[in-house]
């Protein structure tokens, strides 16, 4: 049939509460960077999560915002930089906190990190949750995407049998375009509900992402037990984003969730 189900591309693992390290350990040094990641291989998260972009040369970088503003002291975007113009740049606390930018010292200097690079680095020891950022601005990404997984054999289970990577994207066409590509690699859709609303989905959404999904990542605060165990008669997992504290962290494994991407991987070691 149509519906791809739990069997044809793995689903994530929903025994464990996975302890997903939100641009790495990005409480304590700055997101979405290799030191960030060090950190949160460190703590023992099971899994970093990190957002990609194309760079003007066509390689993917490792940023959250698509303009560099955000987090380094320059102006631009990354689609406009090529990759040696982008390993100038020193990745910073976000400037709207002042008080995390006062942690990062001066002499302190972080690279823009490329997949490639974190891979490299990290990719035998660590499992990953990659974020397509605004697929669409970058025709093609998904291909080198998927190129650059196989190149670092990042497609399949470590040896506790949780897949390496598993790819996420609040762009249903991004994810889409990479089921096509490839039917291994688990696919999470991103869904953001407003503040004051429930989790939920029409039987038309919960369908179609039954086709290509292995879950779902769901902003915390409308996450409900229902909502909850309804995806899992389904077969897909629901991880919840993102959370800063233990309380929070709790309530998220009380009410079934199937994991937490946090800023802090270290939060439930109290
Ligand atoms: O991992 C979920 C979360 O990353 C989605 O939001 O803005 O932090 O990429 P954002
Ligand atoms: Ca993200």
């Amino acid at each position: 049939g149509c519906s791809k189900g739990e069997a044809e591309n793995g689903p994530m693992p929903s025994e464990d509460f996975l302890i997903i390290a939100h641009r790495g350990a990005s409480a304590y040094v700055p997101e979405n960077t290799l030191a960030s990641f060090d950190l949160a291989e460190e703590l023992a998260a099971d899994y970093i999560e990190l957002d990609i972009h194309l760079t003007k040369d066509g390689q993917l970088a490792v940023m959250h915002d698509a303009d560099v503003s955000g987090t380094t002291e320059a102006n631009g975007k990354i689609g406009g930089l090529t990759l040696s113009e982008l390993k100038e740049l020193s990745v910073n606390f976000r400037h709207k906190d002042e008080d995390k930018k006062a942690v990062n010292g001066p002499s302190e200097e972080y690279a823009v990190p490329t997949l490639g690079e974190v891979f490299g680095q990290f990719g035998d020891n660590m499992n990953f949750i990659i974020e397509l950022k605004d697929p669409e601005d970058y025709p093609g990404i998904e291909e080198k995407l998927v190129d650059t997984l196989k190149q670092y054999d990042m497609i399949g289970f470590d040896k506790d049998r949780h897949p390496k990577v598993a790819i996420q994207s609040f762009s249903k066409k991004g994810l889409k375009r990479v089921y096509e590509l490839n039917q291994d690699i688990p696919l999470l859709k991103l869904i953001s509900f407003d503040d004051d609303e429930e989790a939920k989905l029409s039987k038309k959404e919960l369908d179609e992402l039954l086709t290509y999904a292995s879950g779902l990542g769901v902003s915390y605060e409308a996450l409900t037990v229902p909502f909850i165990k309804k995806m899992h008669e389904k077969g897909l997992s629901v991880y919840a984003y993102t959370i800063i504290d233990a309380e929070t962290a709790l309530k998220m494994m009380a009410i079934g969730a199937n994991g937490i991407h946090t800023d802090r991987p270290d939060i439930l070691d109290k």
